[in-house]
């Protein structure tokens, strides 16, 4: 696997193999990789003939009171999964490469980034819609792999590449879970002993909800059972806990095609997020 910093060295490394008429997908990644993110790379090494995984924490999606400075971080670990799950190519760009002195330009999509967690942290969507729109022209990959777990992400990323015409095919992939049911995370890092037993609250009551949804039970008496739950297990805050359509994450009150429960919660000083599919019919 070759690991690359510079842009310079990316754009040889990915011109001879656009010459060999390789097909290229990317893996955009934070770091601090775990089984999830190997999801992804395992997609795309199914799908293309060259995987590249970016890793870059990246401070525009970051809001000021956020974990910017204590984000995991774990470079060499990193590079060990990602050659054993047959990487090609690590690029690990610093934020001067991609944001250079006089850097002004913001991606912003309206709409689907403006519920949830769009509205709980305002700047985030932009944030990673800028970052995604930098590492895809740098990249141009064919195709390029997000996970389920961020699922209004995957949302906002399929909407960006559709409206700005990239011409990168999106594969979202799904929720990689720990065998009690939390979802992966790099964060999950932050919780203690305590803390990650309450945290299965999460799953546990999107599973819950889900169930009752499809049972015939009243939408809005399921979510805020469901929010009373969370409380009740130690979450401090609950951002949210929503039924939304799945491509324009539209709340629902009713059921009504293909649907997701969708839920952001805070346990200790760490905030979760998580969904489930409900499926009717
Ligand atoms: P990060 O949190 O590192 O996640 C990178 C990718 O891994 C995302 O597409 C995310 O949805 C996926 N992922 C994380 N946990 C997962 C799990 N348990 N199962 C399946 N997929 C999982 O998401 C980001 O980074 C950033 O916002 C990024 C897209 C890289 C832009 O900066």
């Amino acid at each position: 696997m070759q690991i690359i910093r510079e842009m310079g060295d990316l754009a040889l490394a990915l011109r001879e193999w656009r010459d060999a008429r390789l097909t290229i997908a990317l893996v955009p990644t934070m770091g601090a990789l775990h089984a999830g993110h190997m999801a992804l790379v395992d997609a795309a090494r199914a799908k293309a003939d060259r995987v590249v995984a970016s890793i870059f924490v990246n401070p525009l999606q970051f809001g000021p009171s956020e974990d910017l400075d204590r984000y995991p971080r774990q470079e060499s670990e990193d590079a060990r999964l990602l050659e054993h799950h047959g990487c090609d190519l690590l690029w690990m760009p610093s934020a001067a490469q991609l944001y250079p002195p006089g850097y002004a330009t913001t991606v912003s999509v309206s709409g689907v980034s403006e519920r949830w967690d769009g509205a709980a942290r305002p700047g985030h969507f932009a944030g990673v819609a800028t970052v995604v729109a930098k590492l895809f022209t740098s990249v141009r990959p064919d195709m390029a792999f997000f996970g389920e777990k961020d699922f209004q992400q995957l949302a906002v990323i399929r909407r960006m590449t559709a409206d700005l015409g990239l011409g990168v095919t999106i594969h979202g992939v799904a929720t990689v879970r720990d065998a009690d049911g939390l979802a992966l995370s790099s964060r999950n890092a932050y919780l203690n002993a305590d803390q990650r037993v309450q945290a299965l609250a999460l799953p546990r009551t999107l599973e819950e909800a889900a169930d009752a949804i499809l049972a015939g039970e009243a939408v809005q008496a399921v979510l805020d059972d469901a929010k009373g739950k969370l409380s009740d297990a130690g979450f401090s805050r609950i951002d949210y806990f929503a039924l939304v359509d799945a491509a324009t994450l539209e709340p629902l009150d009713a059921p009504l095609g293909d649907m997701r429960l969708i839920a952001a919660a805070v346990v200790g000083t760490t905030r979760l997020i998580d969904n489930i599919r409900v499926i009717s019919g």
